[in-house]
């Protein structure tokens, strides 16, 4: 989805880091409670310790639902600001510091996409036992798609609660965008290869036969993280030689043969938990975005904590927000005009509402 930022002004883009760190902080202290910045583990330092308070998708959402800030500025990406706006109050604003912060996953599956595949599956199977699960990582039109047609959100701490209750509601899921979420949340519950088909948006009838999807429990949707799908199990193997008694912990973005070869695998939250209560000595090799590592590296000194992939890349889109973003976004609520709100359109909130509040219920 195209999202044009505008540029910046010479004020934020020609300003020291010591002059934004200053007028960052004095916003902060103007705003006081009416603000909330929250930041995702993926953002980078010079903003993440402005943020009051850090999480993985799941718990920013809920951080924002139960929040009374009026301004809330989103340090993340353009799904997680969408989620807050419809998870809040119609007096409460969220901010994104820049509008081009997307996820190229998210964009994989577009609403008509989403809406031609049903109306295909419905040609050829039951569709009312057909539930749609959308990873958080999508927009708010997909969300309401899914709010409208009995299905919920998942993130990646709760994919197999949410797919358990799905499973209950009907008897096959169409899950998307993220394939690899999906595939591995599939085998820990136990499915088998041939029960969970790839369903490719290009293709007709996904790529599939009626008799295929017939057999089908899981239908996954062709997308997939174009950061995590560069682990793979030899960056696995090669850090196990490396430090014979490390321990491996992976996002569940990653494509299952890195999955199944990992000591453990979950969500930015739970990765930050595990490598914060591991013993000091222990060495732990990370397949997850590369900001989030460094960081982890540099808050454990008493553990060897590396990436994986020695070359791995940044998320772009999460290494758009940036003090000067930040410093403008805080600048123009004070100055009463406040630029890059978020507003979710109330027909498509209203059921992305439903999706996400069933999501939180189950959790
Ligand atoms: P988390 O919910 O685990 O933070 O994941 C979000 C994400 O986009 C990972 O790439
Ligand atoms: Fe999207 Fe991947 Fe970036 Fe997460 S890391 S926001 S899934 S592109």
């Amino acid at each position: 989805m195209l999202r044009i930022q505008t540029p910046l002004p010479d004020r934020y883009t020609t300003a020291s880091a010591e002059e934004l760190a200053n007028w960052i902080s004095e916003a902060k202290e103007i705003l006081g409670s009416r603000l909330l910045i929250l930041g995702h583990h993926y953002q980078r330092d010079e903003v993440i310790k402005w943020a009051d308070a850090r999480g993985d998708s799941f718990l920013l959402a809920q951080i924002a639902q139960e929040s009374v800030a009026t301004e809330i500025i989103f340090c993340g990406v353009h799904f997680m600001a969408e989620s807050a706006d419809v998870l809040t109050g119609d007096h409460q604003n969220v901010i994104l510091p820049d509008l081009n912060a997307g996820c190229s996953m998210a964009d994989m599956a577009d609403i008509d996409q989403v809406e031609e595949a049903w109306d295909s599956l419905s040609e050829v199977i039951e569709i009312e036992n057909l539930i749609p699960i959308t990873y958080m990582n999508s927009s708010a039109a997909i969300k309401a798609f899914v709010g409208r047609n009995g299905g919920a959100v998942c993130t990646s701490s709760n994919a197999r609660a949410v797919l358990e209750w799905a499973l209950k509601q009907g008897s096959r899921v169409l899950f998307f965008p993220d394939q690899h979420l999906g595939r591995n949340t599939g085998f820990e519950m136990g499915f088998k290869e041939e029960q969970m088909l790839l369903w490719d948006p290009r293709k007709e009838l996904g790529g599939l036969t009626a008799a295929e999807i017939e057999q089908s429990t899981l239908l996954l949707w062709r997308g997939w993280c174009s950061v995590h799908q560069r682990f793979t199990p030899a960056h696995v193997e090669k850090f196990r030689a490396d430090h014979p008694n490390g321990e491996v912990i992976v996002h569940p973005e990653c494509s299952h043969d890195v999955v199944e070869v990992a000591d453990r695998v979950g969500s930015t939250e739970r990765i930050l938990n595990w490598v914060q209560s591991a013993p000091p000595g222990s060495a732990i090799g990370i397949g997850t975005e590369i900001h989030m590592v460094q960081r982890l590296a540099a808050e454990n000194p008493d553990k060897t904590i590396v990436s994986l992939d020695p070359l791995v890349c940044p998320c772009s889109t999460m290494f758009r927000i940036d003090a000067p973003h930040l410093a403008w976004c805080l600048e123009s609520i004070i100055a009463g005009d406040p630029v890059n709100r978020i507003s979710v359109d109330p027909s498509v909130s209203e059921w992305a509402r439903v999706a996400l509040q069933r999501m939180l219920d189950i959790t």
